[in-house]
This record gives C-alpha cells, structure tokens and sequence, in this order.
C-alpha cells in the first residue's frame, strides 16, 4: 500500500513527481504529498483526498530545485486526513514511508520524553524523528541508516532526504517493495516500476535489509550493515502505453477488454508443437520432481486465492494429488503440516502482497519447494520462489482484478496438465485434448465479451438492488465467491457468494423480494477422452436451489449454456454462454461478472478503479 516516489537529477521534479504519483494512486489514496529542496531548505506539500487535490494546490507552484520526493497514502495509522499525510518533516529531515513500524509506540514514549512534539498519528513520523536526531548529533544520512534501521521492527519502504545533505536521497527496503530507476544524469527511487517505467527501463530491484544512496551521478547499494554491494540493472519491457486507458472510460473496463490477449499471451511459449502438448517453458522443476510431490499447497489473498480455489479443482482432476487452498493470513499462522513432500504454490497479481510473501517464507522455512503465479516481473515474490510461472496480463492498473485472475487460471490449467502427465493421470492423448481446448479459449472469450451490452442492461435494471448472492457448483462455486467479491468492492453493494447446495444450510433465511441471485450452471462439453461431464449432474442440482429461492420470492440471473432452457421459466433474466468444456467454463463465466460489477459500479458512480478503502498491492499484514 502507499506509492512513493523520488527524484534526483537535473530537471524540474513537480512534473516528474505527480506524473509517478499518478501512476502510483493506485496502491493507495488517502492523501498526497511531495517535497522539493529549494535552495537547500524541504518545502513539503501535502492534501487531504486524492492527488487532484495536491495537483490544484502546486498549479500555481513553481519549483526551483531539482530533488524531491512524493507519496500517496492508504492509511494504517491514523486518519486519512493532512496532518498524517506524507512527506513528515522533522529538522532537517523530510521522508515518506510506505508499510508499519511496529514498535513505534516506545519509540514514541522516548521522543516525548526527549520533549520531542509529535504532531501526527503515524509511525512515520516518529521515524523522521529518529533520523533527524542522528543527523543532528553530526551522522550522515548514510551512517543514520546504520543507527536508526536496526532500531526498528515491521515492514518499510523509506525514502529520506537532509537538508544537511541536499544532493542525496536514501531509499530502504524491508519487506515493502522498493527499487531504483537508472536514468543518465538522473535517478530515481519508486515503490512500483510503473511510476518510473515511462522516463527508464533500467531498473534495479532492492532487497530486504538493503539501501540505496542516489545522487544525479550515481546509485550505491549497501546492505544493513553499511557494506557497499553490487547490484544488477535489469531492463523492464512492459511499455508505457500498456498501462494507459486506451479510450476506455476506466482501467477495468480495458482490462476486461484485454483478456483475450492476455491469455493468449500468457499461453504463448507454453506449448510444444510437436506434440501438440502444453509445456510451460518456465517450470523448472524436472519431471521426476513434479512427479515426486505428494500433495499441494496453496494459498493466496482476495481473487488471486479464488483462482487457487479452482486450480485445486484442475490439479484434483487432472493429476489426482491432493490438495489445500487457504488464505495467506491464515495459513502462516496456523502451523501448516507441511514438509518438502509438499509443493507450495503462491498466486498473486502484485508479487508483493504481504500475507502471501509471509505464507511463502513460512513453507520455504519448512522445507517445501515453492512455485509462484505472479503477473509483476521480479516481483518479491517471484524472486523468493524456486520457480516463477508468469501471467503475461501485462500491467492491471484497476484495484479490482479481472485480467490477472483468468490468466492465473490459465497457468494452473496449464500447470496441473503438467502435474497430471509427470504423475501419468494424464495420458498424452488426454493432454492433447486439454491443450487444443486451451488454444480455443481466447476465441471463447472473445464471443462472450460481445455479451457486453446485455450485461450492461442488466447491470442497469438491478443497480439499486441491495443485497446479491452468487452461486455456483463445482468449479463454479470460485466463480461465485469473485462475482460477489467484484462486486461489493467496486459497487459497495453487499453480496456473498456460496457453493448453490450450501444455501438451503442458512444462507436461505436472507432470501427475499429484495434480493437478487446471479446462478451459474453450466452443461459442459463432455471430453472425449477424459470420461463424462459430472457436471450435467450439477446443473440440474442448481435448478433446484434455484427453486427454492423462487419459492421464497428472490429473483434470479442466471448464466447457462447456451441450449439450455431449464432455467428460463424461473430467471428473470437468462445469459446465455458458449458451449465449452468443464475446465474453461470458470474462465468464461468469470467475465459476465466482471461485466455486471463494472457496470452497476458504473450506474452508482463509484470510483471504479479506486473503490474506498481499497488498495491494489497490500502490503501490510
Ligand atoms: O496482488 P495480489 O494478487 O496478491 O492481490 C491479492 C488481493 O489483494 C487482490 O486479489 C484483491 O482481492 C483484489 N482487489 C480483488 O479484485
């Protein structure tokens, strides 16, 4: 959570700084700051709200220097209002901090007792006061690091500049990303490439427990102890372009939109020809390792945990191992019984996600291999696992995730193929199959995103509905713990999502005149070398939830096969799907959802890329 932002070289930074900013809103947008050198002394800017609110107030602003630093906030301690909104000058101290000190409260006790005033709520602040105490006793910023960083417990990005020192600014790193920007004759410091991506490629990624120095001329990395170390400059491909609007109203609408692509990019590679066979050129584990694990791990946040859910449905089916989903905030606390039998996967859209970087450092201290799914390049994440299988979704700038979580299900259909055939459940006639169904499915997505206006009309009739359940079997049951989650975050709408049969286990008590079910059912395309299409069974089940809601007076969306007539005399309204096979209906179902939601968002003028209280990288516990 929180964007940051730093700048030094030759040029005007106001630009500079709000332009990253921009790009950065997205992990948080409480309040916004940036602070400037002019002639030596911080000038520190800051506003309540979004960064409009600071883009009117420097309108007027000109800057002379050509060194800052910016923030935008997504609060954790105190409230979102300017007093805590960063930069936090103290002396000659300016610095903004992205991630929670947890023992700020007895370094709190202390400054107070050094009659130190403390004016905001935040940890950060307390931080700029320890730093400003080091330099004034003489330290450089640079020796402050080594006096100050091991004084501190939690997660945090800094970056930090002295007025004592007004051609320098420090970044550090532990456990809150952050990672350098090379330019010639400038340099920067970001908590996400994508704030830097449009002005260098050149990128150098910090570790835990390291910092950086940045002068125009130069970066230095050291480690906690002071140590100059080396570092290597990678150069990031993702261009600009993909990462704006394209004439799309909003980022989410675009990355909809994008799906087809990005799955047919993040299959791209993954197939060997030849063979006509899935082969994810990225799996480095050999045969005899996959084939070698007993069962499977996986945990995950929100969507990415979702996508999980269904993964364990594909691996079960394809590759008969067993396995566990759970989220990442529980699993890392519940003393999981695993051991290097088990092969953990991680999923995540960010590669920064806090509870799942812990959940991985957890099973990587108990001895299991781990793999992660992640879509941001040398994310943490990916940097931390054995192996790293990439979604090529490309940059999802919307809070709300859609084209990240598709192609996630994509790589673990392609993964548990790659199970399935080490462990010989899947003979390679039957991989053949899965992979040309594969190969269809971006045609398939493309077909329903046509439903695009159906679904909007829809999204208008219920719009001022005030309660929604989702539910589905099977692999779809996932499928309706997203829909409801898309939509309660971008629409502020309440909706849960349950497996169909649960309903009649509780759940049913709520169903009334006013509350809308959105069924989803699907008669799957039957194998033909993988046995029937249980899910024929399924649906008829959903026909009978669905009911007993009728019989309660609930109306009901519902999407069904095309073909298939069951459920029109008891849906208000039916959306009808291609025919697909059991593994690509949660995919293809995925999409009317994430339509709906956009839509209803859109009708009850919410912020659809920014939802309230949201951010789009989490990371803090
Ligand atoms: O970056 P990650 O995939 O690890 O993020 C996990 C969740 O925070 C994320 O999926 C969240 O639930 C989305 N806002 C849902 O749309």
């Amino acid at each position: 959570m929180c964007g940051i932002i730093g700048y030094v070289g030759s040029q005007n930074p106001k630009d500079i700084l709000l332009d990253g900013l921009k790009r950065l809103e997205y992990r948080g947008y409480d309040s916004a700051g940036v602070a400037v050198f002019e002639n030596g002394k911080s000038q520190v800017y800051r506003c309540e709200g979004r960064l409009e609110n600071l883009e009117r107030r420097l309108k007027e602003v000109q800057f002379a220097g050509h060194i800052g630093i910016g923030h935008t906030r997504w609060a954790t301690h105190g409230a979102p209002n300017e007093t805590n909104a960063h930069p936090h000058k103290i002396g000659a101290i300016t610095l903004v901090h992205n991630g929670i000190i947890e023992n700020y409260i007895d370094h709190k006790e202390k400054l107070l007792k050094m009659g130190r005033s403390i004016a905001s709520d935040t940890d950060s602040e307390i931080v700029a006061h320890l730093f400003d105490i080091e330099v004034t006793r003489g330290l450089t910023l640079l020796q402050a690091m080594n006096t100050v960083l091991p004084t501190l417990r939690g997660s945090y990005a800094f970056v930090v500049m002295s007025e004592k020192e007004p051609e320098l600014l420090i970044g550090v790193r532990n456990g809150a990303p952050l990672l350098l920007g090379v330019g010639e004759g400038e340099n920067y410091v970001a908590s996400d490439a994508q704030a830097v991506l449009h002005r260098t490629r050149q990128i150098v990624y910090l570790e835990d427990h390291q910092f950086a120095a940045l002068t125009r001329e130069k970066i230095s990395v050291f480690n906690d102890r002071g140590e100059p170390l080396n570092h290597t400059v990678k150069r990031i491909d993702w261009s600009p372009e993909q990462a704006e609007k394209l004439g799309y109203r909003h980022y989410m609408l675009k990355e909809i939109h994008e799906q087809a692509n990005a799955i047919t990019n993040t299959i791209d590679g993954n197939i060997d020809h030849k063979r006509g066979v899935i082969a994810c050129s990225e799996l480095a584990f050999t045969r005899d390792v996959l084939a070698s694990f007993k069962r499977i791990a996986i945990t995950a946040c929100g969507t990415a945990r979702h996508a999980g859910l269904i993964g364990k449905s594909y691996f079960e089916r394809f590759a008969r191992i067993p396995v566990e989903v759970d989220y990442a905030s529980e699993f890392r606390y519940r003393n999981p019984v695993i051991d290097s039998s088990t092969l953990l996967i991680t999923i995540s859209q960010s590669g920064e996600t806090a509870d799942t970087l812990a959940a991985l450092r957890e099973a990587k201290g108990l001895g299991s291999k781990t793999l992660s799914i992640c879509n941001v390049r040398d994310s943490t994440l990916a940097r931390e696992s054995d192996v790293v299988l990439y979604t090529n979704a490309g940059p999802e700038i919307g809070v709300a995730s859609t084209k990240a979580f598709t192609t996630q299900l994509v790589v673990l259909y392609m993964l548990s193929v790659e199970v399935g055939l080490a462990r010989k459940t899947l003979t390679e006639a039957e991989a053949k199959e899965l992979t040309s169904d594969l190969v269809r499915l971006p045609m398939l997505v493309e077909s329903v995103l046509q439903k695009e206006d159906e679904l909007e009309k829809i999204a208008i009739e219920y719009q001022a509905d005030p309660s929604f359940f989702f539910i589905g079997r099977g692999c779809l049951y996932p499928v309706a713990l997203e829909g409801a989650l898309k939509l309660k975050e971008i629409s502020y709408i309440h909706a849960e999502g349950y497996a169909a049969g649960e309903l009649k286990h509780g759940p049913i008590a709520l169903i009334d005149r006013s509350t809308v079910t959105i069924a989803l059912a699907s008669v799957d395309t039957p194998y033909s070398h993988l046995g029937t299409a249980y899910t024929t069974v399924l649906h008829e089940k959903v026909v009978s939830n669905i009911q007993e809601v009728r019989a309660r007076g609930g109306r009901v969306i519902s999407l069904v096969t095309e073909g298939n007539s069951h459920f029109d005399p008891i849906s208000q309204h039916v959306v009808r799907m291609p025919r697909a096979t059991w593994a690509m209906s949660p995919i293809l179902y995925t999409i009317p959802l994430q339509l709906f939601a956009y839509y209803v968002a859109l009708q009850r003028g919410t912020d659809v890329d920014k939802p309230r209280n949201l951010a789009k990288s989490v990371t803090v516990e």
